[in-house]
């Protein structure tokens, strides 16, 4: 067989502006170029004790339980369901957006039934029909979205939602996905019994490390489960005895995710999270001037606004399509098309970690509104900049 002609390894420069992976520190993939250790070498034990230790730290939690899971977002999110639900189990789970429904196929395939909460995608779910659909089916867990990056829709009201999960007896599962590290949350404050997120959203870490914490009234449902965890690589009372005290071999970690993980988090302490969330607010805000002042609107309302996610309103002449591509092949900018009931009407717009720079939201507005003009719509660039100054003041 003829040896394959494949060329060195050179990646567009691209700035990455979409729902994910957002741009990566160069200290991030500074750690990535580190020479390995063992995933049972002493240097590494006390690193995953670090990285679990400013992990409680993002997620505003004493969970023991906090570890990140090898594999991406999806990997944290099947652990949370498989180890969870239990057959027989009912779940209630969102009917806004994309992940919802994500989430029914999970909890399907761990053998719990899903019960759909619906609400219009671009909308939160609504307290009182939570309380509704806990009051008619006696849910043994509760799910919701936390930061919808199919809709740009943030969760409001989470204490309310986690107190009727609890007088049911149910646990709360939160998707942290395009939170973590960028949005405010507070595991424990909230009362959360698991959260579960990703590292290439507002972590800017580049995918395949993903945090989950768990509470021990969580972590006593996977102890006492009737039947194992369907899943042997996500089974949580396994992976305990690695990620636990034993620190024993289950699988082989993704040594290099992990010190990535590691070094992401540390820019998230040094920068301190609060002041982090304030950063993604300013920067996404002038962003969300920048596209309204120029004559666009956002798909979710202002009470609800994602700031790590804007899904920007496209006029019915323009064709999502064109603009993204136009980004990309002429201004090597990254953003996305809408998904499912969006598909088609929004562009959406990342503001998360490291992409959540002034000269990045600049450089955007713009581009944006360049590729705007060119597909004849009637938009302000001028304003839309002024504006997007404005909010970085
Ligand atoms: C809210 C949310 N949950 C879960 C996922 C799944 O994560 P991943 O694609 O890393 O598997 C995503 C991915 O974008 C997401 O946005």
């Amino acid at each position: 067989m003829e040896r394959p002609r494949v060329g060195e390894l050179t990646p567009p420069d691209r700035l990455l502006m979409g729902p994910g992976p957002s741009e990566v520190h160069p200290r991030v993939l500074r750690s990535m170029s580190t020479p390995l250790v063992g995933h049972l070498d002493p240097s590494f034990v006390e690193l995953m004790d670090e990285v679990q230790d400013l992990l409680r730290c993002a997620f505003r939690t004493d969970n023991e339980w906090t570890i990140p899971v090898s594999g991406t977002g999806s990997a944290a999110m099947e652990t949370a369901f498989a180890n969870l639900v239990e057959p027989g189990d009912t779940v209630l789970v969102p009917g806004s957006g994309y992940l919802g429904e994500r989430m029914v196929e999970m909890v399907a395939r761990a053998g719990g039934e899903a019960v759909v909460v619906d609400a219009p995608w671009g909308e939160p779910l609504d307290t009182a029909d939570v309380a509704d659909a806990a009051a008619t089916h006696h849910p043994d867990v509760v799910a919701f979205v936390h930061a919808e990056t199919s809709t740009g829709v943030r969760q409001p009201s989470v204490p309310e939602l986690t107190a009727i999960a609890h007088d049911h007896d149910a646990l709360v599962v939160a998707d942290t996905v395009t939170s973590l590290g960028g949005v405010e949350l507070r595991v424990d404050e909230w009362d959360i019994d698991a959260a579960y997120a990703a590292g290439q959203k507002c972590l800017s870490c580049p995918p395949g490390a993903s945090p989950l914490t768990l509470t021990d009234r969580a972590m006593a449902k996977v102890h006492g489960r009737d039947e194992p965890v369907r899943s042997w690589y996500l089974d949580l009372s396994l992976l305990g005895e690695y990620w636990g005290e034993e620190r024993a071999y289950h699988h082989t970690a993704p040594i290099t995710n992990v010190y990535a993980l590691r070094e992401a988090l540390r820019l998230v302490a040094e920068e301190g999270i609060e002041r982090r969330w304030r950063r993604h607010e300013q920067v996404a805000g002038a962003f969300k001037a920048g596209v309204e002042a120029m004559g666009l609107s956002l798909e979710a309302d202002d009470e609800w606004w994602l700031p790590s996610l804007n899904a920007v309103s496209l006029p019915s002449e323009v064709d999502d399509g064109a603009v993204i591509d136009s980004l990309l092949a002429e201004h090597d900018i990254e953003v996305a098309g809408g998904l499912g009931a969006l598909s088609g009407d929004v562009l959406r717009v990342g503001c998360m970690g490291h992409s959540a720079r002034p000269g990045n939201v600049l450089e955007l507005v713009a581009a944006l509104g360049t590729a705007l003009d060119a597909q004849g719509a009637t938009v302000d660039v001028a304003a839309g900049l002024a504006a997007t100054r404005r909010g970085l003041l």
